[in-house]
């Protein structure tokens, strides 16, 4: 079997794991691996928008509807943490060329969502995810000490004899099917959600808890394993494959669910796990197998449905519906984890040098029920600090174990500025 030596592995390509490659220091070597092609990440897909704290002010409400939308059993360092470091974290995408809507005076445009009490939503019309992916892995593929290793699949995490650490993992190339055992410094596992294990889901079918898998298989703690979210609106198809998301900022925009006599039957802004529930009784008692969302009473009309949500106008017209003129059918599906690997403020899981992060990881910063446009956040800061405590308490190279080093943070500061220089519009 081959052997490669890597200060840090990263199994996930989506918002986490590229944030995490970017804010390693530049001189220690890193390998990012992903099961499909760079784009099959859940985070390509995300239509909404990106949470922020709008204001100083905004701070105890932002707080306030994250807890709430999570049954209040939320990690509350973790909801402070995520609010704390957001504004930056906008910046930082900007810096990287990410183009979020403004207004007519140039300022940032904010939508809004089920459950939060006030627009704080940055957004790329109805392809956020795609706009913030596609330049980090941009910038991503600059950096000369990441390496991106598509269609390559974790098999297993490797230990020490006693199992007191992680050492790397064992991957697979799955076209030639070829086994390498990565030996690293540090491994962080950023694979995603758990979608694919379910019928209908927003997620991508290949996105089936490998990270929770690997970690329940060899006893590294995993919490809130049934805690799952089902966004209210998918359009309904009848047909099989991944469900396409009709984005709750169309609701936050003034959207109506309807029933079958065309009435509405629950606010459409409360948290998504009510909506579902609401949406899941009226099928019940109407033996119907959707419900409609009426997106023409969208602030703004047609003007608003034409640029701000494009995307969900053109795949409803392929699929036979014109939102401007009839409602759509929608059915609720699995959208999200909120349960996963354990982790601290730092990524850190139960088993020394491996991390978790993004949605693979369980920091309790969702509670019970994750409030709409935090995960792209949560998963950027909570992978950047990752990151940085990689930095901190460096170790290289499989099982060799070398001293802590002073973080040079000038030195990261340039390169970024250097890739961010770099970032123009190829890739698009
Ligand atoms: C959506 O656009 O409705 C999804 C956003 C999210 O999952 O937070």
């Amino acid at each position: 079997m081959k052997r490669e030596y890597i200060d840090t592995l990263i199994v996930g390509a989506g918002v986490a794991g590229m944030n995490c490659a970017l804010h390693l220091p530049g001189e220690r070597q890193a390998l990012v691996i992903c099961k499909g092609g760079l784009k099959e990440s859940d985070s390509f897909l995300a239509q909404g928008g990106i949470c922020v704290l709008h204001d100083k002010g905004d701070e105890q409400s932002y707080f306030e509807d994250t807890m709430r939308a999570g049954h209040y059993e939320n990690n509350p360092d973790t909801v402070r943490c995520m609010i704390r470091h957001s504004r930056e974290t906008i910046d930082e995408l900007i810096g990287y060329g990410v183009r979020f809507e403004r207004t007519e005076s140039g300022e940032l445009a904010y939508t809004r969502e089920g459950a939060h009490s006030r627009p704080r939503i940055v957004f790329h019309a109805d392809c956020t995810g795609k706009e913030i992916s596609s330049h980090l892995l941009y910038a991503v593929k600059k950096l000369p000490n990441v390496r991106l290793m598509p269609h390559t699949t974790m098999v297993d995490l490797l230990f020490d004899e006693g199992k007191t650490q992680c050492l790397g993992a064992l991957v697979r190339d799955n076209r030639t099917g070829e086994l390498t055992a990565v030996l690293a410094g540090n491994t962080v596992l950023a694979t995603g959600g758990v979608g694919g294990l379910f019928r209908h889901s927003t997620n991508f079918r290949i996105l089936t808890g490998d990270g929770v898998g690997v970690a329940l298989e060899h006893g590294i703690a995993v919490d809130h394993p049934d805690y799952v979210q089902f966004h209210p609106t998918t359009l309904y198809t009848g047909r099989r494959g991944r469900s396409f998301l009709i984005s709750e900022s169309v609701r936050g925009e003034g959207a109506q669910l309807l029933n079958a006599a065309g009435e509405r039957f629950v606010d459409e802004l409360l948290p998504r796990d009510v909506v579902t529930a609401a949406i899941r009784r009226e099928m019940r008692r109407e033996g119907s197998k959707f419900v409609r969302l009426d997106l023409r009473t969208v602030a703004g009309g047609r003007e608003t449905l034409l640029h701000h949500f494009p995307g969900i106008v053109e795949r409803c017209r392929e699929e036979g519906y014109d939102v401007l003129s009839e409602p759509i059918p929608v059915v609720p599906a699995q959208h999200y984890f909120m349960g996963g690997v354990r982790s601290d403020l730092s990524g850190r899981t139960t088993m020394p040098h491996l991390y978790a992060v993004g949605e693979t990881c369980c920091n309790g910063v969702h509670g019970r029920n994750r409030l709409a446009s935090n995960s792209l956040l949560e998963a950027l800061i909570f992978a950047r600090r990752a990151a940085d405590d990689i930095a901190k308490g460096a170790r290289a190279e499989g099982d060799a174990v070398i001293p802590a080093r002073e973080y040079d943070k000038k030195q990261e500061k340039a390169r970024h500025a250097l890739v961010t220089k770099e970032v123009d519009r190829e890739h698009e």
